[in-house]
């Protein structure tokens, strides 16, 4: 695992056109044509929405099908203006020639049965102005009528009725909320109303951290208790990783060895013990075919040209999924983090890396978590957190309307729906710190804005907390379920210690102020590998403010990222140089030094040095 900042697919000087003019949204609807032919009726619906800035633009696509089913599609439009053009855009093929542009289906999206949707979008240019284009096409169709009904158009196919919209119907059933449980109000948690009583066993809550405790993982609890001073923390819930096909019968890299049997009736065990709170255990879904697609270290055993997509779907998650709908794991809240890092490449790393591109290209991305998320939230007591990355990789404009539209194209394709997404978790693995006490993203320092400074880069974002609530405003106004509850993961983001600094700096210089001030003193936000200086951080718990399920920790501390040097394994995981201390950087990190610890071994393996550095520097203190 490694996440990486990836602001990628937007150059630094983009970026920072972002702040010279304000953000316009722009809009437009091409509502429905029909065209007979012999074959098949063509009507659709096409809307265009584009976020604006001084000579650029983020804009997003919906096509509707409201015609016969289309086993492929092709979307047209002209740009009004010369100067508008698409620089790099997702969910097609996107090409331009002159100002006519056109949009391809992929393998995953190409067929759209009546009623369908599926969402595209690319980021671009402007010169003089900016209209919206109005005359979108599907197939050579225009999409510039009004829906029809059957009763208009006697060529219509009887399939074709207004009320057919399988993706979007079964999401809506109330009885599929996860918000109905009594138990909802983040005041209940047992520390902080003394009558609480929890809900019944299996019963699907809101949030499945308030009032329960947490799973302590025996593999992770002996390193960590076999390190001197261990014992303060190693009674701790962290995340149990099924880093491989493997890892479910015989654990994870490193010193783990129980599967996902042993952990799950070791929690019947810990449940047992701990009197009526219930019992919170954290699995991370981690083996998507080409994994870590723009990074090496944690590369993992599946390749989409091998035939991975299918037996990600028939290895790994059917065998976790049966093991986790076993009747005697009932009463356990099973809290799943669902494929750190993946859909986030595909916003950012498609066009830098040739993993990632076929990732895209190929669907297996999106269609691996679709059907993880449709076999897991099928389970009752079992819970799914996709991974949102982190601020310093999502929280430019540029990748973070995309990416939030992605996550509602993933979810609404799934059964359930939104519905089959209780939250989303950042910060998975990552160092960036839950919160800056010391300047915010509203703080200017001698008329400069923070965001000027090289440390934030014109980031919207300063640290996790915000990027997470940030985040999940805008994807219950894209039509997520307001239940939805975020989680970050503090197992490495305290940096305490005695290079923290302990108040804001007087330099009225905006570089100087950010740099004495912030707490995160990685050498570049984009750095990821084994960070030099990191201390634990807070401690899990539910609820820490609104909107926040949890505080959590699964990157089990002490468990490498990447190794500092060329070793030999067999998991699949190639040498990726920003876990070498000596390796100075490339453009995704400013050309920085990785800030990478020496000595590290294979990710997922035990590094002793680098658990004694994370206690040594927690924040809050270990006591
Ligand atoms: C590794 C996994 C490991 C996980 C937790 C990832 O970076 O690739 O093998 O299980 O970290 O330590």
């Amino acid at each position: 695992m490694r996440s990486t900042p990836r602001p990628g697919a937007v150059s630094s000087t983009v970026r920072r056109g972002l702040v010279a003019a304000a953000v316009l949204a722009i809009g437009s609807t091409a509502a429905v044509a029909t065209a007979t032919s012999a074959s098949a009726a063509v009507s659709c619906k096409v809307t265009y929405s584009a976020s604006q800035w001084q000579g650029g633009m983020s804009a997003n696509l919906t096509v509707q099908n409201l015609g016969d089913a289309l086993s492929n599609w092709t979307l047209t439009f002209t740009f009004p203006n010369s100067g508008q053009k698409v620089a790099q855009g997702w969910s097609a093929n996107w090409s331009q020639s002159g100002s006519n542009v056109t949009a391809t289906a992929l393998d995953w999206n190409k067929s759209l049965a009546t009623g369908a949707s599926t969402s595209l979008g690319f980021n671009g240019t402007w010169t003089s102005s900016n209209p919206s284009p109005t005359d979108f096409k599907i197939n050579g169709v225009s999409c510039n009528g009004t829906p029809q009904s059957p009763s208009q158009s006697p060529s219509q196919s009887p399939s074709r009725s207004p009320s057919q919209s399988p993706s979007q119907s079964p999401s809506q059933s109330p009885s599929q909320s996860p918000s109905q449980s009594p138990s909802q109000s983040p005041s209940q948690s047992p520390s902080q109303s003394p009558s609480y009583s929890p809900p019944p066993p299996g019963t699907h809550v809101d949030n499945p951290y308030a009032g329960a405790t947490g799973y302590v993982n025996p593999d992770w609890s002996a390193s960590a208790k076999s390190e001197p001073g261990g014992s303060r923390v190693a009674n701790l819930s962290t995340a149990v990783w099924l880093d491989r096909i493997a890892a479910i019968s015989s654990g994870s890299a490193g010193n783990n060895s129980m599967g996902l049997r042993d952990h799950l009736d070791e929690a019947v065990k810990q449940d047992a013990a701990n009197g009526s709170a219930p019992l919170t255990i954290q699995v991370v879904i981690y083996d998507l075919p080409n994994r870590d697609c723009s990074a090496l270290s944690s590369n993992g055993e599946l390749k989409i040209a091998n035939n991975g997509l299918a037996r990600y779907k028939t290895e790994y998650i059917d065998v976790i999924a049966g093991i986790m709908a076993d009747s005697k794991y009932s009463n356990l809240r099973i809290v799943t983090v669902v494929e750190p890092d993946s859909l986030p490449n595909l916003i950012t790393n498609v066009s830098n890396f040739q993993a990632c591109q076929e990732a895209q290209s190929s669907g297996a991305y999106v269609q691996g978590v679709q059907y993880a998320l449709n076999k897991l939230h099928a389970i009752r007591n079992v819970y799914t957190y996709v991974d949102a990355a982190h601020h310093a990789w999502l929280g430019w404009d540029t990748n973070f309307g995309p990416v939030v539209n992605l996550f509602h194209q993933v979810a609404s394709g799934t059964t359930a729906g939104v519905n089959s997404v209780d939250g989303f978790i950042v910060n998975t693995a990552n160092f960036g710190a839950t919160v800056e006490p010391y300047f915010t993203i509203n703080t200017s320092v001698n008329g400069q804005s923070v965001r000027q400074s090289k440390w934030v880069d014109w980031n919207y974002y300063v640290d996790e907390q915000s990027f997470a609530v940030g985040l999940r405003n805008a994807l219950v106004a894209k039509g997520f379920p307001n239940t939805l509850g975020m989680l970050i993961d503090t197992s490495r983001n305290g940096w305490g210690g005695s290079a923290r600094p302990t108040g804001p700096s007087t330099s009225t210089n905006v570089d100087t102020f950010v740099n004495e001030s912030r707490v995160d003193r990685r050498i570049h936000a984009g750095n990821w590998c084994n960070q030099s200086g990191a201390g634990m951080g807070e401690r899990p718990r539910a609820n820490p403010v609104a909107g926040l399920d949890a505080y959590v920790w699964i990157k089990p501390p002490g468990e490498s990222d990447g190794s500092s040097s060329a070793i030999d394994n067999n998991e699949g995981k190639g040498f990726d140089r920003m876990c070498d201390p000596t390796y100075t950087g490339n453009s995704l990190n400013g050309n920085n030094m990785s800030g990478a610890l020496g000595g590290a071994p294979v990710s997922g393996h035990w590094f002793s040095a680098q658990f004694q550095q994370l206690m040594q520097n927690a924040y809050p203190p270990l006591s």
